[in-house]
């Protein structure tokens, strides 16, 4: 714990490192408290490097035992040693091999990094800077090294030991030991090390490579849990292929190992030939998850696969390049499953995930570039910013180059990259060779942050038949020339796409605006048109457009292009909304041409991609409302959730009589076995979306129906709707539905989390007694990261009105467990607290309550790293 000013580490002070590890041996004799890690580096002086400059190692919680260099032992004078490094004044100008012997104790190590035991299980996290916990090193990207490892453990305690890379030996150790030794043949940096030491049951397969490799493939999971590892070991096989076929990238090791653990501080983690999860997403099974976990299994799967290439492979200079890696594999993994599921469908639910978590971020206090230029703490910086707006940033680039340049400058990125620790330049150099463009001012995507705006006016001329479209681009906040913003477009008339209009500047349609304003005409337009911008979210950017509500329904009706459908009846909705929140009365039937709107789009097509249909139905979020209300005024959350719910309300009344036969539509025959596809999926989510609206307009029907529903279900998804209808809808059914919940999956903790999540968000005042009691439950627990989330998190982040209560209370259960966590999991409470990041925001009472809650935390004299950058950043 430290409080010191924290210094900042900063992008233009890079420099080589001025030691290079060629080779790393590691010795790992794993004991539940005393475990002893001996480290063999073979070394020398970086050609780059600053000869003659002292070595020094990073170290954070270890134990020296003994240092060796060149086989002779050395004693404490002849080298330094603090809390956070050892240094060799004096190093050899030649090779050398320094031999470290550490000790750390894997129980009490309670923040999750460098090697720590998840119920009972050896296993390692590196990312970012957590090789320092298991010994000394340069534990730095750009220093890359040969692996070998043996691992040696109690053969009760840990039949299973992996390690990266390929098996290359394994047998008794006496004393009722074994050891196995991996070899990785691919250098790598030291975040990417990892080892697993358990008691584990496997899941196996196998893939053969475009290249005639035969990969043997296992998930390992706790045991009894193998049956739920089947979705995930589909998942690998599905991107291995997919990676093949839509990059050209083949898996270059003869084993791909997952394990899932169930104490983890992310997602998951992409160590070489040995991925390491969250179980969260491994295990699913129709009892147990939701279509919406089937999703992110398969994504995150996909995602950690990809990094093999796109991080692994290719990895990153320094952690300013994490979007390198981030970026691009979110890139990946996100054409991964437009390809796997329905590519509209699925667009929209990545703009949905970019619209709530990185505008937000993106427009207060803890908003950077997608490449950061400082960070105190570099955890704090694995942001939505970094990864998803990373990834429309490479979108971006397709859209202006177009698919097959993008191809070939992947191809030629990956081929002269290969095996180097990389940079954002030589991403963009590898582009620019292939299209012999000039990307240098594209490249202010990555330095700029902040959400830029481009407003939008267009006339039309009927003697001359042009339509003229102006555009703005801004990005207050930060100075700079303006960036290249490629805009996907169109014409849409009374009768539909007019094809026939035509604008030399878009060639298929795609418009690059690269001038703070210019001018696109389009000829031969026969009637006024409606114009369709940044079709398919074509750019990270706000529209202002004015357009009239009935302009917005044409193109619902109309436009060739999905996104841009959806995209119009959020756009009427978010006008109500807003007109709403900000007035005592509000008059429910203005809202009755969106209400039609949508009936006749159900009639006509809610049967054909129910998916699609249910994304229609859905409005804005109250976060999403916030976000636009947002600018430039004044945040109420009980205005805009009493408004939303409003225009619920109509929608639900008007159109129950077509959600009810919707939902008889697209029931299930008896006996229908459960598919996690996208289809069965879709027709699951509209049922449910229809369920949901029916609720609001009849609590009363809603309460039977919901009951119905929870007592029949045959899967995860049908029974967690059901109960989310009840949450909503205070009484007695709504507490035997939780009770039953609970008695039914108590021994299944990632079904109690979903049990947790759904009592942090009911939006009623009680909400904040019932979590004080659901803290005292057994099952809850503050060192499983799933389960703080499942109760802290989802109430601040999906709770808006209660974590916002004006009376300052929902902000002090958050600030109250952060404060819990920060001296056993910083990085977790670090992450907790960005809760904050659109105090700002808010109406003036609840700015000043919130301004007090995160001054609390400022003032407590030992804060983490992590958290104190936080809390600082988001005061400043
Ligand atoms: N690199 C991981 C991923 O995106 C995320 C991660 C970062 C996991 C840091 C653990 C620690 O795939
Ligand atoms: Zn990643």
């Amino acid at each position: 714990m430290r409080t010191e000013t924290p210094t900042m580490i900063r992008l233009e002070d890079y420099r080589p490192s001025d030691y290079l590890i060629d080779r790393v041996e590691l010795d790992v004799r794993l004991h539940s408290r005393e475990t002893r890690i001996t480290a063999t580096l073979a070394m020398r002086p970086n050609p780059v490097g600053r000869a003659g400059a002292p070595l020094v190692l990073d170290g954070e919680d270890l134990t020296l035992v003994s240092l060796a260099l060149d086989g002779q032992p050395l004693c404490p004078d002849a080298y330094g040693l603090n809390a956070t490094s050892l240094t060799l004044p004096n190093p050899p100008s030649e090779s050398f091999t320094l031999r470290i012997e550490t000790q750390v104790n894997p129980t009490a190590n309670t923040r999750l990094m460098g090697l720590y035991r998840s119920n009972g299980v050896y296993c390692t996290q590196c990312e970012a800077d957590g090789f320092r916990r298991i010994t000394y090193f340069l534990d730095r990207p750009d220093v890359m090294a040969v692996y070998t490892t043996r691992i040696e453990a109690d053969l009760d305690e840990a039949p299973v030991l992996l390690g990266n890379g390929n098996p290359a030996d394994s047998g008794p150790a006496g004393d009722g030991r074994h050891y196995a030794i991996w070899h990785d043949p691919h250098p790598k940096p030291a975040y990417l090390f990892a080892l697993v030491g358990g008691r584990l049951d496997r899941v196996s397969g196998s893939f053969t490579t475009m290249e005639g490799r035969t990969v043997d493939l296992g998930i390992y999971v706790e045991p009894g849990q193998a049956a739920r590892a089947e979705y995930a070991l589909d998942a690998v096989i599905r991107s291995m292929a997919w990676d093949e076929q839509a990059f050209g990238r083949a898996y270059d090791l003869d084993v791909f190992n997952v394990v899932a653990v169930s104490d983890f501080n992310m997602g998951a983690m992409e160590n070489k030939g040995l991925n390491i999860f969250n179980d969260k997403f491994v295990l699913a099974s129709p009892e147990t998850a939701t279509d919406a976990d089937y999703a992110n299994i398969e994504a995150i799967i996909a995602h950690e696969y990809f990094h093999n290439w796109s991080g692994n492979r290719v990895t990153c200079r320094d952690w300013f390049q994490l979007c390198l890696k981030e970026g691009l594999t979110v890139f990946r993994d996100q054409e991964f499953s437009s390809d796997t599921r329905s590519r509209a469908v699925h667009r929209i639910s990545e703009v949905r995930t970019l619209r709530a978590r990185q505008f937000p971020e993106d427009a207060g206090p803890l908003a950077h570039p997608v490449r950061p230029n400082q960070y105190a703490e570099i955890n704090n910086f694995y942001t939505a910013t970094v990864y998803e707006k990373g990834a429309e940033i490479v979108r971006m680039l397709r859209t202006l180059i177009g698919g097959q340049a993008f191809r070939t400058g992947m191809d030629r990125y990956f081929a002269t990259c290969d095996g180097t620790a990389a940079t954002v330049e030589d991403f963009l150099a590898a582009f620019e060779a292939v299209t012999s463009r000039d990307l240098s001012a594209f490249a202010r995507w990555y330095e700029r942050p902040g959400t830029p705006t481009v407003s939008i006016t267009g006339d039309y001329d009927p003697e001359a038949k042009t339509y003229r479209i102006n555009f703005r681009q801004s990005l207050p906040g930060t100075e700079g020339p303006p960036l290249v913003i490629p805009v996907v477009l169109g014409l849409v008339g009374p009768e539909g796409a007019m094809d026939e209009a035509r604008a030399e500047r878009a060639p298929g349609g795609v418009f690059a605006l690269e001038q703070e304003t210019d001018t696109l005409t389009f000829s031969n337009v026969a009637a006024a048109p409606v114009p369709s911008l940044f079709r398919g979210f074509s750019a990270p950017v706000r529209v202002a457009f004015e357009a009239t509500d009935a302009q917005h329904l044409l193109l619902l009706r109309h436009d060739t292009d999905p996104f841009n459908r959806w995209q119009a009846a959020q756009s009427v909705g978010m006008r109500l909304v807003i007109r709403w929140a900000g007035s005592d009365s509000p008059e429910a039937a203005e809202a009755d041409a969106l209400v039609e709107a949508l009936g006749a789009f159900l009639d006509a097509e809610a049967l054909r991609d129910p998916a699609f249909a249910a994304l229609i139905l859905s409005l804005p979020s109250e976060g999403d409302i916030a976000n636009e209300i947002g600018i430039g005024s004044a945040v109420d959350p009980d205005a805009i959730r009493m408004a939303r719910e409003t225009l619920r309300r109509r929608i639900g009344e008007r159109l129950s009589d077509r959600l009810a036969q919707l939902r008889g539509d697209l029931a299930d025959r008896p006996g229908t076995p459960f598919s996690p596809d996208a289809a069965s999926a879709g027709r699951r989510a509209l049922r449910n979306a229809a369920l949901d609206l029916i609720a609001v307009a009849d609590p009363i029907a809603g309460v039977d129906l919901a009951g119905e529903q929870i007592a029949t279900a045959t899967n995860m998804t049908d029974r967690l709707a059901g109960l989310g209808v009840l949450a909503l809808i205070a009484g007695p059914q709504r507490e035997a539905a939780l009770k039953d919940f609970a008695e039914r999956f108590r021994s299944e903790p990632l079904v109690l989390d979903k049990w947790f999540a759904i009592q942090a968000t009911i939006p009623e005042s009680g909400t904040l007694e019932r979590i004080a009691a659901l803290r005292q439950h057994p099952t809850f627990s503050n060192t499983n990261p799933n389960r703080v989330r499942a109760l802290i998190g989802s109430f601040s982040s999906g709770n808006p009105t209660q974590f916002n209560r004006a009376d300052g209370a929902g902000y002090a259960l958050v600030t109250d467990a952060v404060l819990a966590l920060d001296q056993s999991n910083p990085q977790l409470a670090a992450r907790l607290l960005t809760a904050f990041g659109s105090w700002r925001m808010l109406e003036p009472n609840r700015r000043s309550v919130a301004h007090k809650a995160l001054d609390r935390i400022r003032s407590q004299t030992e804060l983490s790293r992590d958290v104190s950058d936080i809390v600082t950043r988001t005061l400043a």
